[in-house]
């Protein structure tokens, strides 16, 4: 079992958007979360591991330390200079890192013993395939773990944040909201949470890069739900998570917006599966 060091982890989140790298660190740092949510449902990680989705590869390289082997896949090269680096100076060996697309992987079927997909499967835009190749490569009876932030809230705004939690993801589209940060951090960079360091956005407009609005496929609750019945998956269980500024509430009446088809999307800021594939 890994032990999170809050400190570390803290200290490398305030400068992950600095480069791959820096974020790199904050994922590796980061990771004895996702261990700690695998040891909560008893999965097993010590077998041939995809990070399908690895981004810049911190999380994949945590699993290399625990795992026989690791493939860690991803679209873009992001972990070229990032995760190499930080496997390289860790001396692990058992990692392969590979440009390639999570919707049509480079891998025989029934080979894997466990999928890792964190913050991906709403970047891909082909959510269905993902899922059905992740089952594909997967050994039947094996495990994919699958997280995303609900389309509502405001992790999954994908966008800046206020300090005062103002909801503006939920009636203002996606195009206004990106200009409006902008704009602020341009005018007002106090109102920001975190400031431009918190923000990927944000820190390109600070060191003067060409800002793109990153693209997000709407990954509702309901949805998901629906994805994970139609690719053969069966879920084992689900957790969601809230921001503590919800726990004000009182308990059954949290339990029911987090349940309720109305406000789940919104209150719950992490939606997390646990898909097996069936032995048949
Ligand atoms: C928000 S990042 C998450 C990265 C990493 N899993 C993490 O938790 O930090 C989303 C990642 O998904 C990758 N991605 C998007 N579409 C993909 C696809 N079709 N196949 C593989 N990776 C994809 C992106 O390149 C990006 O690195």
């Amino acid at each position: 079992m890994k032990k999170l060091d809050k400190k570390l982890l803290d200290e490398a989140g305030k400068i992950r958007f600095k480069s791959e790298y820096n974020y790199a660190l904050f994922e590796y740092y980061r990771s004895p979360k996702l261990f700690n949510e695998l040891d909560m449902e008893g999965i097993d990680y010590s077998g041939v591991v995809l990070d399908n989705g690895c981004g810049s590869g911190g999380v994949a390289i945590s699993f290399a330390e625990e795992s026989e082997k690791v493939y860690a896949l991803d679209i873009e090269p992001r972990f070229i200079g990032s995760g190499d680096k930080i496997a390289a100076d860790k001396k692990i060996k058992n990692i392969e890192f590979i440009q390639g697309d999570g919707c049509d992987l480079p891998f025989e079927d029934n080979c894997i013993d466990l999928v890792l997909s964190h913050s991906v499967i709403e970047h891909t835009f082909k959510p269905l395939e993902y899922l059905k190749e992740s089952y594909r490569v997967l050994k039947p009876g094996a495990i994919m773990f699958l997280e995303t932030p609900p389309h509502y809230s405001f992790e999954g705004a994908h966008m800046p944040r206020l300090k005062k939690p103002i909801p503006m993801q939920l009636f203002l589209p996606r195009k206004f909201l990106y200009k409006f940060y902008i704009r602020t951090a341009r005018r007002h960079p106090g109102w920001i949470k975190g400031g431009t360091d918190g923000s990927a956005l944000l820190t390109d407009l600070a060191n003067g890069k060409d800002l793109t609005m990153e693209k997000v496929d709407k990954m509702t609750i309901g949805r998901l739900r629906r994805l994970i019945k139609r690719s053969g998956f069966e879920c084992l269980n689900e957790r969601t998570y809230h921001p503590g500024f919800f726990d004000r509430f009182p308990k059954p009446l949290l339990s029911f917006f987090k349940k309720s088809i109305i406000t789940r999307n919104f209150v719950n800021n992490t939606y997390k599966a646990f898909l097996r594939k069936p032995v048949n």
